[in-house]
């Protein structure tokens, strides 16, 4: 969603910032704005738009004097103009404040505010709280942390999240940071400090980092921070280590991130893998789970968490898990699982799947699990996140920063990590040590087998092109495909603006089939031997409906001459891990197709990176 970076230091603060702020613009494009102490004001300058416009209106006369925030803002409250843009300012112009997040009590704030006679310029909840401040700024006596213990007041009356940043003009040399629920790190360098919403904008400058957890606050200066909590007691900070390189945050030689993504993924997947077999070679091993053998032998039930793309991962880790551990999974949508108070049976585990560690439906959700008293793990991607600290242990993907707002390597490696989930669990049951190695050696070479797929992106490319001028496509595949199609689909219509669905091949003749017709085309994953006849009678339905069709299918598949109009072969792999390869042609093809139509890949309409909105 929105994002937020700050800098204190002896560099060009504008310019820091705007570098920032072009690294975070995933999470938000709707506006973009920056704000300093500039001859002991605040001085703000905010553009609509990406952060280019931005930078094109930044001159020499902005000369920010060691400090300053920024932001890039995905609207909730308020619609997307230049009243609206952050930062805010207050009402006597002694604050500025850039905020990710909502507050859900600024109605009340406000009404309170007004009646104290102040005046508003925006509809957003963030201006709400920036007066708040200075009221508690104006009222406050004491002299000592006047500006922090405002900050503090202030929050104490809000309702709802927050990823915060603050300036004070009577307090130049000081910025004062706090988070709810909304992520914030403190970037450590040799005489300057950053803070960001997201690493990957401060990761050119220090490896160096402190994440703010929920109900922190910190005042930060040129040298120094210090961390305390709501109620003032001082935090002892852990500083860690940030382990991605600036090239990992850099489209390099790619037109895309999703393109540099989608080709990552062979390396993405081998990190997914790498420790993680037992010496063996027959089941997977992960530490992070904190759970003995004995302990994930008790386990009756998995309940999978998530949102988006990581749901579909989910519906893909159901089937394995059913199938190699004979565990009974369910899958919820993070923002319905919060609300449901589904009955659980007592040897729950709940698995959290998010990328960004972010998302705050899915943090939710964990929440609501461990306040059930459930043992909440996470499969994230994102080191050092939310929901990665709030469970009780987990796996990394380490994929690396995904930045493109369509997931891609980050899924392929959730399903990798559930493949992996689902080996251990058998192995833990009734698997054998033969089908152990088989699954293991099939995973090995997995990543070549991926590099075979990206090999053929010319081959996709021109497919795509041809079906680019569609509306509507559907997506159709059978047992661990059917998630497949919905990756498929969610791609389609989130980088393309291509009506898309996903659908289980079989179930079409229930409805869907009305749909069909020559504009219409159909795209059947049909790489699974066991089920392949079935599928291609389905195929023959909608042929006959004179939909083109699309398959993929596995090398060594004998598919009758005329039955598809286009064919993407991938090779052979275990059943298991078909779902990863399949996956593969269905993003090139999303992307080529938004390619054609000119869309802009990388920040698709309405959407941003990590939802951290309700
Ligand atoms: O960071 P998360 O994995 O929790 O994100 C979940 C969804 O917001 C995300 O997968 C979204 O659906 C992507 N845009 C899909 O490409």
């Amino acid at each position: 969603m929105c994002s937020i970076i700050g800098y204190i230091g002896n560099r060009d603060v504008a310019q820091i910032l705007l570098d920032g702020l072009s690294r975070l613009e995933y999470r938000g494009y709707d506006s973009a704005g920056i704000a300093g102490i500039q001859c002991e004001e605040i001085s703000v300058v905010k553009r609509l738009g990406r952060v280019k416009n931005l930078s094109d209106a930044i001159d020499e006369s902005v000369k920010f004097d060691g400090i300053g925030i920024g932001h890039t803002r995905w609207a909730t409250h308020g619609s997307v103009s230049l009243e609206n843009a952050h930062p805010h300012l207050s009402f006597h112009g002694i604050f500025s404040l850039v905020h990710n997040g909502v507050i859900e009590n600024y109605e009340s704030i406000k009404h309170f505010l007004v009646e104290k006679g102040y005046e508003f310029y925006s509809e957003t909840d963030t201006e709400v709280l920036v007066n708040l401040i200075e009221y508690h700024f104006k009222k406050e006596t004491s002299l000592e942390n006047k500006f922090l213990v405002s900050v503090q007041k202030a929050l104490l009356h809000v309702r709802g999240t927050y990823g915060i940043a603050v300036l004070c003009k009577h307090s130049p040399g000081e910025m004062v940071v706090a988070r709810k629920s909304s992520p914030l790190l403190i970037g450590i360098g040799d005489n300057e400090m950053f803070i960001a919403s997201d690493a990957c904008a401060i990761v050119a400058h220090t490896h160096n980092v402190v994440y703010l957890n929920d109900g922190e606050l910190a005042s930060i200066t040129q040298s120094d921070f210090s961390v305390v909590t709501m109620k003032n007691e001082k935090i002892d900070a852990v500083k860690c280590e940030l382990d991605w390189r600036i090239e990992d945050v850099s489209r390099g030689e790619h037109e895309h991130f999703m393109l540099k993504e989608i080709c990552e993924q062979p390396v993405a997947l081998q990190n997914a893998m790498r420790g993680r077999f037992s010496d063996d070679l027959s089941t997977a091993k992960f530490g992070g789970l904190r759970l003995s053998p004995r302990e994930l032998r008790q386990v009756d039930r998995i309940l999978f968490c998530a949102c988006g793309t990581a749901w579909h991962a989910c519906l893909i880790a159901e089937y394995l898990i059913e199938k190699y551990a004979r565990i009974p999974v369910e899958v919820a949508y993070s923002s319905e699982f919060r609300y449901s108070n589904a009955p659980l049976e007592k040897n729950t585990l709940v698995f959290v799947i998010s990328q960004s560690g972010e998302t705050l439906d899915s943090f939710a959700a964990l929440q609501e699990a461990k306040r059930k008293g459930y043992r909440t793990l996470a499969i994230t991607n994102v080191v050092g996140s939310t929901i990665a600290r709030e469970s009780e242990g987990g796996i990394y993907q380490h994929s690396g920063p995904e930045i493109g707002v369509a997931s891609t390597k980050a899924f392929t490696a959730q399903v990798c990590v559930a493949a992996m989930l689902a080996l251990l669990l058998g192995r833990l049951r009734d698997m054998s040590f033969d089908d152990g190695v088989a699954f293991v050696q099939a995973l090995l070479q997995l990543p070549e087998k991926v590099s075979k797929i990206l090999e053929k992106k010319d081959e996709i490319r021109l497919i795509a092109e041809k079906y680019a001028h569609h509306e509507d496509m559907l997506f159709l595949g059978r047992q661990s495909m059917f998630p497949v199609a919905l990756e498929g689909a969610l791609k389609l219509k989130e980088i393309s603006y291509i009506h898309a669905e996903g659908y289980p091949a079989a179930e079409i003749k229930h409805g869907p089939i009305a749909l069909i017709s020559g504009k219409c085309p159909c795209f059947f994953l049909a790489t699974q031997r066991n089920t392949l006849q079935k599928t291609l009678s389905n195929i023959l339905e909608v042929k006959a409906r004179n939909a083109m069709v699309i398959a993929v299918v596995a090398e060594g598949s004998k598919i009758p001459p005329g039955c598809t109009d286009d064919l993407i072969v991938v090779p052979e792999t275990h059943d298991a891990l078909e779902p990863i390869l399949a996956t593969i042609p269905l993003q090139l093809f999303a992307y080529y197709i938004a390619k054609a139509r000119g869309c802009d890949i990388d920040k698709p309409r309405n959407l941003a990176k990590s939802v951290t909105v309700e």
